[in-house]
């Protein structure tokens, strides 16, 4: 991909974000490439960022280099930098091994190092000091995500004219697993320089709520926070969502129907087809759905000659230690089922370490009948609602955590919980064996859901609550 390299000026919109929506590759020879970036908010956000006229600051991806801001596709792009230490502390450190499994109801140990919290402190001030060069007076500033909670506090000392909204895409935890962080008040602190704090669920909001009350002793009603300094802050739930309409038109594409009928028959058409698509990471329960599919085969209540799992995972937070073990265990798992059931030609897992172009992504939904998405603990899982929009037959089955915020959306999916294996397992072959009519009625209603709440209206929510608020005015003290 080509970057051109004009300074952005001032933008009245600025989304902050940990990533920026394409990372810098360096490739063996030398040569640099850029490429879209993992994960779930930046194939939420890009499409809400082609809509306006911003500027996204954020990290590159790659440590110990300083790039000048730049434009993409009509994008403003503006790379912040992180050291080699700092990727270690504030990014796989506090962020992905103290935060990520803390508010993902610790489904892995957090570990609590001061040092990690000192690098998140520095570089968040650094991202704040970024969001206030680029934001012209009065702006509109959208901060995401657990990487950058105190950046709305550290931002509206630097800026009291901006306005600004904050977005956790991920699960805020139960408050007696919050309480366990040392920096538990900073935090709360740091959200609440916010206008408006989005959450996926009311509970996350609730959550939140109670602990600006518990923590900070500060006024609340309602949904919204009294601050001391005569503002107000609002927590409130804004489920997110994808363009719907554009994975469809993708699935679409005669390219990607026939590449969909390839797959299929690479795989050798077996009748069903489950399908299996995360970054690699522990919250996702793959382990639990791989044993499932595993011990379907090796009971006999599913043939290898008709039924294929295909489960893709992108590499991801690859030095962090719990990554690094759930590889290991992955690997052994599939290997050890392919080993024991599987024969010439026909693996009955076919696994995948690998991140694929979206339309891809879009061929393996439309070549799947069942999707497997099992997490743990999931703020939303975009996944299932990438499955539904691209099902333009109407039919395929989707077999859902009620652990993802999604399903609290896609009620019409097989809900399950992914720690009762039998459970599971019941609920992949009920998938499996449902008849057409039933499999279309559910896939009727999820689409209406996915399509009536996507990406766009998730947005517009936000903003239009968020320019309600007037960060300059004070607080009614009546009220
Ligand atoms: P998270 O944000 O935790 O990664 P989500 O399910 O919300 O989880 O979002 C994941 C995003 O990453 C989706 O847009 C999905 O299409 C994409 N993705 C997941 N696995 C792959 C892969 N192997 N190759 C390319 N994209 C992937
Ligand atoms: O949506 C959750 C999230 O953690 C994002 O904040 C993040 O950008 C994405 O998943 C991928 O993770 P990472 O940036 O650590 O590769």
């Amino acid at each position: 991909m080509a970057r051109k390299a004009p300074q952005p000026e001032r933008a009245d919109f600025v989304v902050v974000a940990n990533r920026l929506p394409v990372d810098r590759v360096v490739l063996p020879d030398g040569t640099v490439d850029w490429r879209t970036s993992p994960g779930g908010l930046v194939t939420a956000l890009e499409p809400v960022m082609h809509g306006q006229d911003g500027a996204w600051v954020g990290w590159h991806g790659a440590p110990d280099e300083t790039l000048e801001p730049f434009t993409d596709d009509g994008l403003k792009l503006v790379p912040v930098p992180l050291s080699t230490q700092e990727v270690e502390e504030y990014y796989e450190g506090f962020s992905n091994a103290t935060l990520w499994p803390l508010y993902h109801d610790g489904v892995a140990f957090p570990e609590f190092h001061r040092e990690w919290w000192d690098a998140y402190l520095t570089v968040n001030r650094r991202f704040a000091e970024a969001a206030a060069g680029i934001a012209d007076d009065g702006a509109t500033v959208w901060v995401q995500d657990y990487q950058l909670q105190l950046v709305p506090q550290m931002l509206r000392e630097r800026r009291p004219d901006l306005r600004i909204g904050f977005f956790l895409h991920i699960p805020f935890p139960p408050t007696e697993l919050f309480l366990q962080l040392p920096w538990r008040r900073e935090i709360v602190a740091g959200l609440l320089g916010a206008d408006l704090i989005g959450f996926q669920l009311p509970g996350g909001a609730q959550n939140f709520l109670r602990l600006a009350r518990g923590q900070l002793r500060m006024d609340t009603k309602g949904d919204t926070v009294r601050l001391p300094d005569g503002r107000t802050a609002r927590a409130r739930a804004y489920p997110i969502s994808i363009d719907a309409r554009a994975f469809e038109e993708m699935a679409g594409t005669p390219e990607v129907v026939q590449r969909a009928e390839q797959i299929h028959a690479d795989l050798g058409h077996p009748k069903t087809v489950f399908l299996g698509v995360d970054r690699l990471d522990y919250t996702k329960g793959i382990k639990q759905r791989i044993r499932a599919f595993g011990e379907l085969i090796a009971e006999g209540a599913l043939d290898p000659e008709d039924a294929a799992f295909v489960q893709v995972a992108t590499p991801s937070r690859e030095r962090v230690e719990e990554y690094k073990l759930l590889r290991d265990e992955i690997d052994r798992l599939v290997g050890q089922i392919n080993g024991d059931t599987g024969r010439i030609g026909r693996p009955p897992i076919t696994y995948l370490h690998s991140s694929f172009p979206r339309e891809e992504m879009a061929a393996l939904y439309t070549t799947a009948d069942i999707m497997v998405v099992t997490p743990l603990r999931d703020g939303m899982n975009l996944v299932a609602k990438e499955f539904v929009a691209c099902r333009r037959d109407g039919d395929g089955a989707l077999v859902l955590s009620e652990f993802a915020g999604a399903a609290k959306e896609l009620k019409q999916a097989y809900l399950v919980n992914p720690y009762d294996i039998n459970g599971l397992k019941a609920s992949m072959m009920e998938a499996a064996s449902a008849p057409e009519a039933e499999r279309k009625r559910r896939m009727r209603a999820m689409r209406k859901q996915v399509f009536e709440n996507d990406i766009d209206r998730w947005a517009d929510r936000f903003l239009t609550d968020l320019k309600q608020a007037d960060p300059t005015a004070e607080a009614d003290q009546t009220g």
